[in-house]
């Protein structure tokens, strides 16, 4: 298979980490007689710096022609420290997101035994889970209009608003999800409160009677979500929720796996997927050659099964990750005593992809 690859390592330690999935990538494409090419362009606050926007054309188009899109993280402190900045890093990944028609974000979560004491969580409380979150992506709170100051500037507002359309596309890739797991939606919202949230379960509701009448629906509130998924995760199938409340409860689900380093996403929607660690940019750690580099590689894994359809491909990255986690040849998120440069850790795991034998 030959496909062409947009890379857009990004910022703080999103191009170390995509240099570790890329290796991976081929490791792959050496194994199983695959062409990768990669199109590198820049996105956040490198882009700032190079030309002033965080999402410029060129990087678009380089997604918009390209096969499926690997991104790294975005995000620079010196903006954040700024809150008056007229143009921030994240922009791009949102204006990226939303220009591309990304809207439905998939971070599955799963807990690895081998990582049961890396977790402050108790072994027997994330033994075995297994849930996936479909988050909403370019609707909500983080796009509503009206959004802004009042003139005066002593107000601020952001709007959260949800269209119909917007519910049920995505509730079209939740519900197939869950017809090919274990049956099971949880929708999180909070109904009890914001009318969007209404909007949701009303949609949802009959889109489930519709379409998935064998699926199992469940409702839950974001506030009762949050402390479910720690006290109970493993009653979790696919979570469906939107922008905001997927964006908080993915970083809460990731203390399951024992660190936010290990966990991938997919972002698809109209055209073109993009993949990416649901991790930010670690400003701290860059270019200190620590920072995990598994949730880019498994990001990676994602592409080539989502994107390209090579799931024995895909399997073969996941079992060299959990080969690499069990073997103690983990990133010093994960054990703080022993521990592996981010690059050894990547070489680990892409000749993990060039030996492994997967079962499939
Ligand atoms: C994420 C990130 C982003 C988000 C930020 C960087 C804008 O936290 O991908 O989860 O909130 O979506
Ligand atoms: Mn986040």
């Amino acid at each position: 298979m030959k496909k062409n690859i947009a890379v857009l390592p990004g910022d703080g330690i999103g191009p170390e980490v995509t240099a570790e999935a890329i290796k991976v990538l081929n490791a792959v494409a050496h194994r199983f007689g695959h062409q990768f090419e990669y199109s590198e362009a820049q996105v956040g606050a490198a882009a700032i710096d190079a030309c002033g926007n965080p999402f410029p054309k060129e990087t678009q188009q380089t997604c918009e022609r390209a096969d499926a899109v690997l991104f790294g993280a975005i995000g620079d402190p010196k903006y954040d420290n700024d809150p008056n900045a007229k143009v921030r890093p994240e922009q791009g990944l949102l204006r990226m997101r939303k220009e591309l028609g990304l809207f439905c974000n998939i971070r599955p979560v799963k807990s690895y035994r081998a990582l049961e004491s890396a977790s402050p969580l108790k072994a027997e409380i994330i033994r075995d889970v297994d849930f996936v979150v479909f988050r909403e992506l370019t609707g909500g709170i983080y796009f509503g209009q009206p959004r802004g100051r009042s003139e005066d500037g002593s107000a601020a507002f952001d709007s959260m608003v949800y269209t119909k359309q917007e519910i049920t596309r995505i509730a079209r890739l939740a519900f197939e999800a869950a017809s090919l797991r274990r049956g099971k939606v949880t929708l999180v919202d909070k109904a009890n409160v914001l009318a969007s949230s209404r909007l949701w379960r009303e949609t949802v509701r009959e889109f489930a009677g519709q379409h998935y009448p064998e699926v199992k629906v469940e409702y839950m509130f974001i506030d009762n979500a949050a402390m479910q998924m720690i006290q109970n995760p493993r009653a979790f199938d696919v979570v469906l929720t939107g922008n905001m409340f997927g964006d908080i409860l993915t970083d809460e689900a990731s203390v399951i796996t024992g660190s936010l380093g290990l966990l991938p996403s997919a972002s698809v929607g109209n055209s073109v997927g993009l993949y990416e660690p649901i991790h930010g940019s670690y400003p701290q750690a860059a270019g200190k050659n620590i920072a995990n580099p598994s949730a880019a590689i498994l990001s990676a894994a994602m592409l080539l099964e989502t994107s390209f359809g090579l799931t024995e491909e895909a399997e073969t990255i996941r079992s060299a990750v959990e080969q690499a986690v069990e073997e103690g040849f983990v990133t010093k998120d994960i054990n703080a005593e022993k521990y592996y440069g981010t690059s050894e850790v990547g070489d680990r795991i892409a000749k993990g992809t060039e030996s492994a034998s997967v079962l499939v």
